[in-house]
């Protein structure tokens, strides 16, 4: 079964909103776009980048290492210099807060 980890509350991320936090010792970043709050492995397939220290650009993340994007909605890449997507998590809301999995 599925374990979910309790992240942040919706409140600390608004629309267009992000943070890092760790989730069962893996680095995740969760993205707030139009209200809806996802969460992708916060590791650049380029070559390692903290995506989260990234600028969000609509659904798009922008690696500040050197300006791969993906999108956090499927976590494909969109420019090089990756080719792989990222790892994407899913999320549930319970009582205003964000949960996420990483299995
Ligand atoms: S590490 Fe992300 S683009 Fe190079």
């Amino acid at each position: 079964m599925e374990e979910f980890f309790k992240v942040a509350s919706v409140n600390e991320i608004p629309p267009g909103g992000k943070k890092l936090v760790e989730v069962d010792f893996l680095p995740v970043a969760i993205f707030n776009i139009d209200g809806k709050f996802l969460a992708v492995e916060d590791v650049c397939t380029h070559d390692g980048g903290p995506l989260a220290e990234g600028e969000l650009e609509g659904d798009e993340i922008v690696c500040p290492r050197h300006g791969a994007r993906f999108s956090v909605k499927t976590g494909e890449a969109l420019s090089m210099p990756a080719y792989e997507p990222i790892e994407c998590y899913e999320v549930k809301i319970e009582d205003g807060d964000i949960l996420v999995s990483v299995d």
